[in-house]
Protein backbone atom coordinates (compact mmCIF):
# COMPACT_ATOMS: atom_id res chain seq x y z
CA UNK A 1 0.00 0.00 0.00
CA UNK A 2 1.31 3.33 -1.03
CA UNK A 3 0.15 7.11 -1.67
CA UNK A 4 -0.45 6.13 -5.26
CA UNK A 5 -2.11 2.85 -5.26
CA UNK A 6 -4.61 4.64 -2.57
CA UNK A 7 -5.27 7.66 -5.45
CA UNK A 8 -5.35 5.73 -8.52
CA UNK A 9 -8.53 3.95 -6.63
CA UNK A 10 -9.99 7.42 -5.31
CA UNK A 11 -9.76 8.70 -8.53
CA UNK A 12 -11.51 5.53 -10.31
CA UNK A 13 -14.34 5.34 -7.27
CA UNK A 14 -14.89 9.24 -7.59
CA UNK A 15 -15.66 9.49 -10.91
CA UNK A 16 -18.57 6.88 -10.97
CA UNK A 17 -22.03 7.98 -10.85
CA UNK A 18 -23.89 6.48 -7.66
CA UNK A 19 -26.61 8.78 -6.34
CA UNK A 20 -28.20 6.87 -3.60
CA UNK A 21 -30.73 4.29 -4.82
CA UNK A 22 -28.42 3.30 -8.20
CA UNK A 23 -25.21 2.44 -6.65
CA UNK A 24 -24.59 -0.45 -8.81
CA UNK A 25 -21.90 0.83 -11.25
CA UNK A 26 -19.41 1.32 -7.65
CA UNK A 27 -20.73 -1.88 -6.35
CA UNK A 28 -19.48 -3.64 -9.33
CA UNK A 29 -16.24 -2.60 -9.53
CA UNK A 30 -15.95 -3.47 -5.86
CA UNK A 31 -16.71 -6.95 -6.49
CA UNK A 32 -14.53 -6.81 -9.28
CA UNK A 33 -11.71 -6.32 -7.07
CA UNK A 34 -12.56 -8.36 -4.53
CA UNK A 35 -12.86 -11.22 -6.71
CA UNK A 36 -9.84 -10.47 -8.94
CA UNK A 37 -7.52 -10.66 -6.09
CA UNK A 38 -8.87 -13.06 -3.91
CA UNK A 39 -9.39 -10.63 -1.04
CA UNK A 40 -12.20 -12.20 1.33
CA UNK A 41 -13.85 -15.71 2.25
CA UNK A 42 -17.16 -14.56 0.63
CA UNK A 43 -18.16 -11.82 -0.45
CA UNK A 44 -21.69 -11.03 -2.48
CA UNK A 45 -24.25 -8.24 -3.41
CA UNK A 46 -27.56 -8.27 -1.21
CA UNK A 47 -31.01 -7.58 -2.30
CA UNK A 48 -30.55 -3.95 -1.55
CA UNK A 49 -27.41 -3.81 -3.57
CA UNK A 50 -24.87 -3.82 -0.47
CA UNK A 51 -21.81 -5.64 -1.44
CA UNK A 52 -21.23 -7.92 1.91
CA UNK A 53 -18.15 -9.81 2.78
CA UNK A 54 -16.26 -11.69 5.00
CA UNK A 55 -12.80 -12.47 6.07
CA UNK A 56 -12.28 -14.91 8.51
CA UNK A 57 -10.10 -14.56 11.74
CA UNK A 58 -8.85 -17.13 13.91
CA UNK A 59 -11.91 -16.98 16.07
CA UNK A 60 -15.25 -16.29 14.42
CA UNK A 61 -17.31 -15.32 17.60
CA UNK A 62 -15.65 -11.98 17.81
CA UNK A 63 -16.84 -10.52 14.50
CA UNK A 64 -15.77 -6.36 13.32
CA UNK A 65 -18.34 -5.05 11.01
CA UNK A 66 -16.52 -2.22 8.85
CA UNK A 67 -19.29 -0.11 7.15
CA UNK A 68 -18.43 2.26 4.28
CA UNK A 69 -21.39 3.66 2.02
CA UNK A 70 -21.22 3.60 -1.55
CA UNK A 71 -24.06 6.10 -2.17
CA UNK A 72 -23.35 9.41 -3.00
CA UNK A 73 -25.61 12.70 -3.18
CA UNK A 74 -27.14 13.65 -6.26
CA UNK A 75 -30.62 14.58 -8.30
CA UNK A 76 -33.22 12.40 -10.21
CA UNK A 77 -35.06 13.67 -12.96
CA UNK A 78 -38.58 14.76 -11.96
CA UNK A 79 -40.20 16.26 -14.88
CA UNK A 80 -39.56 16.56 -18.41
CA UNK A 81 -40.15 20.18 -20.18
CA UNK A 82 -42.37 19.74 -24.15
CA UNK A 83 -39.14 22.09 -25.04
CA UNK A 84 -36.48 19.77 -23.76
CA UNK A 85 -35.38 21.21 -20.44
CA UNK A 86 -35.28 18.49 -17.27
CA UNK A 87 -36.65 19.74 -13.89
CA UNK A 88 -35.00 17.54 -10.66
CA UNK A 89 -35.48 16.61 -7.38
CA UNK A 90 -32.27 16.70 -4.92
CA UNK A 91 -31.14 12.90 -3.56
CA UNK A 92 -29.80 13.78 -0.07
CA UNK A 93 -28.47 16.98 1.42
CA UNK A 94 -27.08 19.81 -1.02
CA UNK A 95 -26.35 23.28 -0.01
CA UNK A 96 -28.87 24.63 -2.86
CA UNK A 97 -27.45 27.69 -2.81
CA UNK A 98 -24.31 26.24 -4.63
CA UNK A 99 -26.45 24.55 -7.40
CA UNK A 100 -27.27 27.63 -10.30
CA UNK A 101 -24.80 27.63 -13.01
CA UNK A 102 -23.20 23.97 -12.05
CA UNK A 103 -22.15 21.61 -14.85
CA UNK A 104 -23.69 18.28 -14.15
CA UNK A 105 -23.84 14.62 -15.58
CA UNK A 106 -26.57 12.41 -15.98
CA UNK A 107 -27.03 8.75 -16.62
CA UNK A 108 -29.21 7.99 -18.86
CA UNK A 109 -31.37 4.16 -18.39
CA UNK A 110 -28.83 2.52 -20.87
CA UNK A 111 -25.90 3.84 -18.93
CA UNK A 112 -24.44 6.62 -21.40
CA UNK A 113 -23.30 9.13 -19.74
CA UNK A 114 -25.00 13.60 -20.97
CA UNK A 115 -23.64 16.50 -19.75
CA UNK A 116 -26.14 19.18 -18.83
CA UNK A 117 -26.11 22.86 -16.56
CA UNK A 118 -28.51 23.89 -13.99
CA UNK A 119 -30.08 26.86 -15.06
CA UNK A 120 -32.55 29.64 -13.41
CA UNK A 121 -34.07 32.54 -14.53
CA UNK A 122 -31.22 34.75 -15.59
CA UNK A 123 -29.36 37.79 -13.78
CA UNK A 124 -30.30 40.41 -16.88
CA UNK A 125 -33.84 39.43 -16.39
CA UNK A 126 -34.39 39.38 -12.28
CA UNK A 127 -35.16 42.65 -10.79
CA UNK A 128 -33.09 43.43 -7.39
CA UNK A 129 -35.38 41.83 -5.22
CA UNK A 130 -35.15 38.68 -6.61
CA UNK A 131 -31.63 38.66 -6.93
CA UNK A 132 -31.29 39.14 -2.78
CA UNK A 133 -33.66 35.87 -2.67
CA UNK A 134 -32.22 32.22 -2.33
CA UNK A 135 -33.44 30.60 -5.32
CA UNK A 136 -35.20 27.09 -4.59
CA UNK A 137 -34.76 24.29 -6.95
CA UNK A 138 -38.32 24.02 -8.22
CA UNK A 139 -37.63 27.44 -10.23
CA UNK A 140 -34.41 26.02 -11.23
CA UNK A 141 -34.08 23.39 -14.51
CA UNK A 142 -31.51 21.21 -16.24
CA UNK A 143 -30.33 22.24 -19.91
CA UNK A 144 -28.78 18.78 -21.51
CA UNK A 145 -29.06 21.06 -25.17
CA UNK A 146 -32.17 19.09 -26.47
CA UNK A 147 -34.90 20.84 -27.50
CA UNK A 148 -38.29 18.49 -27.15
CA UNK A 149 -39.38 15.72 -24.53
CA UNK A 150 -39.28 13.08 -27.50
CA UNK A 151 -35.70 13.94 -27.93
CA UNK A 152 -35.06 13.65 -24.48
CA UNK A 153 -37.12 10.05 -24.22
CA UNK A 154 -35.26 8.63 -27.33
CA UNK A 155 -31.92 8.94 -25.74
CA UNK A 156 -33.10 7.39 -22.38
CA UNK A 157 -33.61 10.11 -20.44
CA UNK A 158 -36.77 9.68 -17.91
CA UNK A 159 -38.12 10.53 -14.94
CA UNK A 160 -35.98 8.75 -11.89
CA UNK A 161 -32.99 9.40 -13.71
CA UNK A 162 -30.53 10.26 -12.29
CA UNK A 163 -26.84 11.95 -11.90
CA UNK A 164 -24.40 14.13 -10.31
CA UNK A 165 -22.61 17.99 -10.46
CA UNK A 166 -19.69 17.42 -12.74
CA UNK A 167 -16.39 17.45 -11.27
CA UNK A 168 -13.41 15.48 -12.55
CA UNK A 169 -10.24 14.60 -10.32
CA UNK A 170 -7.80 17.09 -9.79
CA UNK A 171 -4.27 16.85 -8.11
CA UNK A 172 -3.36 19.63 -5.58
CA UNK A 173 -0.24 20.65 -3.89
CA UNK A 174 0.90 18.52 -0.91
CA UNK A 175 -0.91 15.32 -1.43
CA UNK A 176 -4.47 17.27 -1.69
CA UNK A 177 -7.07 16.17 -4.45
CA UNK A 178 -9.76 17.46 -5.43
CA UNK A 179 -13.13 15.71 -6.82
CA UNK A 180 -16.47 14.34 -5.72
CA UNK A 181 -18.63 11.80 -3.83
CA UNK A 182 -14.89 11.40 -1.40
CA UNK A 183 -18.18 10.95 0.89
CA UNK A 184 -17.94 7.99 1.35
CA UNK A 185 -15.56 7.00 -1.65
CA UNK A 186 -13.15 7.22 0.73
CA UNK A 187 -14.29 4.85 2.96
CA UNK A 188 -15.02 1.97 -0.02
CA UNK A 189 -10.82 3.08 -0.70
CA UNK A 190 -10.33 2.44 2.73
CA UNK A 191 -12.34 -0.78 3.54
CA UNK A 192 -10.40 -2.32 -0.04
CA UNK A 193 -6.88 -1.48 1.06
CA UNK A 194 -7.68 -2.40 4.39
CA UNK A 195 -8.44 -6.11 2.62
CA UNK A 196 -5.46 -5.70 0.98
CA UNK A 197 -3.55 -5.36 3.91
CA UNK A 198 -4.95 -7.98 5.86
CA UNK A 199 -4.15 -10.88 2.87
CA UNK A 200 -0.03 -10.24 3.89
CA UNK A 201 -1.41 -10.60 8.06
CA UNK A 202 -0.52 -14.54 8.91
CA UNK A 203 -3.31 -14.61 11.55
CA UNK A 204 -5.49 -12.34 13.54
CA UNK A 205 -8.02 -13.16 15.75
CA UNK A 206 -11.47 -11.28 15.05
CA UNK A 207 -13.49 -12.45 11.67
CA UNK A 208 -13.77 -8.84 9.80
CA UNK A 209 -17.24 -7.99 8.08
CA UNK A 210 -17.28 -6.00 5.54
CA UNK A 211 -20.56 -3.49 4.36
CA UNK A 212 -20.42 -1.84 0.79
CA UNK A 213 -23.51 -0.05 1.64
CA UNK A 214 -26.03 1.56 -0.02
CA UNK A 215 -28.33 4.68 0.62
CA UNK A 216 -26.75 6.05 3.63
CA UNK A 217 -27.62 9.10 2.11
CA UNK A 218 -31.23 9.01 2.73
CA UNK A 219 -31.09 7.64 5.97
CA UNK A 220 -28.44 4.84 6.95
CA UNK A 221 -30.65 1.94 4.96
CA UNK A 222 -28.21 -0.45 3.40
CA UNK A 223 -26.35 -0.17 6.78
CA UNK A 224 -29.58 -1.61 8.44
CA UNK A 225 -29.70 -4.84 6.46
CA UNK A 226 -26.22 -5.47 6.09
CA UNK A 227 -25.60 -5.34 9.97
CA UNK A 228 -28.80 -7.38 11.04
CA UNK A 229 -27.22 -9.90 8.21
CA UNK A 230 -23.72 -10.34 9.21
CA UNK A 231 -24.25 -10.21 13.34
CA UNK A 232 -21.23 -8.40 14.38
CA UNK A 233 -19.91 -7.88 18.08
CA UNK A 234 -18.14 -4.42 17.49
CA UNK A 235 -18.26 -1.63 14.77
CA UNK A 236 -16.99 0.77 12.78
CA UNK A 237 -18.09 3.24 10.05
CA UNK A 238 -16.28 4.68 7.95
CA UNK A 239 -16.63 7.93 6.61
CA UNK A 240 -15.39 11.41 5.60
CA UNK A 241 -16.07 14.49 7.71
CA UNK A 242 -15.69 18.05 7.48
CA UNK A 243 -12.84 19.75 7.98
CA UNK A 244 -13.79 23.01 8.13
CA UNK A 245 -10.58 24.68 9.26
CA UNK A 246 -10.80 27.60 6.77
CA UNK A 247 -10.69 31.40 7.28
CA UNK A 248 -13.86 32.72 9.25
CA UNK A 249 -14.11 29.57 11.67
CA UNK A 250 -14.03 29.62 15.44
CA UNK A 251 -11.45 27.21 16.11
CA UNK A 252 -13.85 25.70 19.04
CA UNK A 253 -16.58 25.26 16.12
CA UNK A 254 -13.71 23.27 13.86
CA UNK A 255 -14.21 19.51 13.88
CA UNK A 256 -11.40 18.36 12.32
CA UNK A 257 -8.37 19.23 10.45
CA UNK A 258 -7.06 18.62 7.49
CA UNK A 259 -3.46 16.26 7.49
CA UNK A 260 -3.81 15.65 11.35
CA UNK A 261 -4.82 11.93 10.03
CA UNK A 262 -8.27 9.91 11.01
CA UNK A 263 -10.53 11.44 13.32
CA UNK A 264 -12.27 9.17 15.49
CA UNK A 265 -16.14 10.69 16.43
CA UNK A 266 -17.24 10.67 20.29
CA UNK A 267 -20.15 11.87 19.41
CA UNK A 268 -22.64 12.92 16.32
CA UNK A 269 -26.27 13.26 16.20
CA UNK A 270 -26.91 9.56 15.50
CA UNK A 271 -24.52 7.79 17.71
CA UNK A 272 -22.63 8.47 21.07
CA UNK A 273 -19.81 5.95 20.09
CA UNK A 274 -18.94 3.42 22.21
CA UNK A 275 -16.10 4.01 24.78
CA UNK A 276 -14.44 0.62 24.83
CA UNK A 277 -14.11 0.80 20.86
CA UNK A 278 -12.72 3.81 21.19
CA UNK A 279 -9.69 2.66 23.75
CA UNK A 280 -9.07 0.09 21.09
CA UNK A 281 -8.64 2.53 18.51
CA UNK A 282 -6.49 4.81 20.70
CA UNK A 283 -4.40 2.64 22.65
CA UNK A 284 -3.54 0.69 18.84
CA UNK A 285 -2.71 4.21 17.15
CA UNK A 286 -0.61 5.01 19.94
CA UNK A 287 1.36 1.68 20.06
CA UNK A 288 2.18 1.92 16.37
CA UNK A 289 2.66 5.89 16.45
CA UNK A 290 -0.71 6.54 13.93
CA UNK A 291 -1.72 10.60 14.49
CA UNK A 292 -5.22 10.62 15.31
CA UNK A 293 -7.30 13.09 15.87
CA UNK A 294 -10.97 13.46 18.00
CA UNK A 295 -13.97 14.73 16.07
CA UNK A 296 -15.79 17.73 17.94
CA UNK A 297 -19.34 16.71 18.87
CA UNK A 298 -22.12 16.51 17.66
CA UNK A 299 -21.60 17.72 14.00
CA UNK A 300 -23.32 14.99 11.66
CA UNK A 301 -24.81 11.22 11.33
CA UNK A 302 -23.65 8.20 9.52
CA UNK A 303 -24.27 4.35 9.29
CA UNK A 304 -22.95 3.56 12.83
CA UNK A 305 -26.32 5.58 13.99
CA UNK A 306 -27.95 2.43 12.47
CA UNK A 307 -25.23 -0.44 13.04
CA UNK A 308 -25.21 0.07 17.03
CA UNK A 309 -28.73 -0.11 17.28
CA UNK A 310 -28.76 -3.24 15.26
CA UNK A 311 -30.51 -6.50 16.89
CA UNK A 312 -29.38 -6.78 20.52
CA UNK A 313 -26.97 -3.11 20.13
CA UNK A 314 -23.71 -3.77 18.54
CA UNK A 315 -20.63 -1.18 20.49
CA UNK A 316 -19.71 1.07 17.49
CA UNK A 317 -17.81 3.51 16.53
CA UNK A 318 -16.95 6.15 13.38
CA UNK A 319 -13.03 6.89 12.09
CA UNK A 320 -13.39 9.57 9.59
CA UNK A 321 -11.24 11.13 6.89
CA UNK A 322 -10.77 14.98 6.73
CA UNK A 323 -12.53 16.11 3.36
CA UNK A 324 -13.11 20.24 3.08
CA UNK A 325 -16.46 21.28 1.21
CA UNK A 326 -18.02 17.77 2.13
CA UNK A 327 -21.57 17.84 -0.21
CA UNK A 328 -20.16 20.03 -3.02
CA UNK A 329 -19.12 19.06 -6.13
CA UNK A 330 -15.52 19.89 -5.51
CA UNK A 331 -14.54 17.76 -1.91
CA UNK A 332 -10.46 18.53 -0.73
CA UNK A 333 -8.39 15.97 0.64
CA UNK A 334 -5.33 14.73 1.93
CA UNK A 335 -4.34 11.34 0.44
CA UNK A 336 -1.96 10.40 3.21
CA UNK A 337 -5.02 11.42 5.96
CA UNK A 338 -6.32 8.07 3.66
CA UNK A 339 -3.64 6.20 4.18
CA UNK A 340 -3.11 6.69 7.98
CA UNK A 341 -6.84 5.88 8.16
CA UNK A 342 -6.27 2.37 6.64
CA UNK A 343 -3.24 1.92 9.11
CA UNK A 344 -5.61 2.86 12.18
CA UNK A 345 -8.17 0.40 10.86
CA UNK A 346 -5.65 -2.56 10.23
CA UNK A 347 -4.12 -1.87 13.71
CA UNK A 348 -7.71 -1.97 15.45
CA UNK A 349 -8.14 -5.37 13.63
CA UNK A 350 -4.60 -6.89 15.03
CA UNK A 351 -5.00 -5.12 17.93
CA UNK A 352 -1.77 -5.89 19.47
CA UNK A 353 -2.24 -3.24 22.00
CA UNK A 354 -4.89 -5.70 23.40
CA UNK A 355 -7.80 -3.98 24.26
CO1 LIG B 1 -21.01 9.98 4.23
Amino acid sequence: MDLKSIRSLQEELSNLIGVSGYEGDVSSLIMEIIEKEALADKAWIDSLGNVLAIKKGSNEKDRILLDAHTDEIGFMISHIENNGFLRFVPVGGWDTRILPGQAVVIRSKTGKIYHGIIGSKPPHLTTIEERQKLIEIPEMYIDVGMSSVEEVSNNNISIGVVGTLFSPFVDFPNNMIRGKAFDDRTGVNVLIHTLRLLKEVSSFNDTVLFNFAVQEEIGGRGAITGAYNLKPTLALAIENTTAADVPGINEAEIPVYIGRGPAITIADKSIITSPKVNERLVKNAELNKIPYQFKKPIYGGTDAGKIHISREGVPSSVVSVPCRYIHSPTSLLNLDDILKTVMLVKAFIVNSAKV
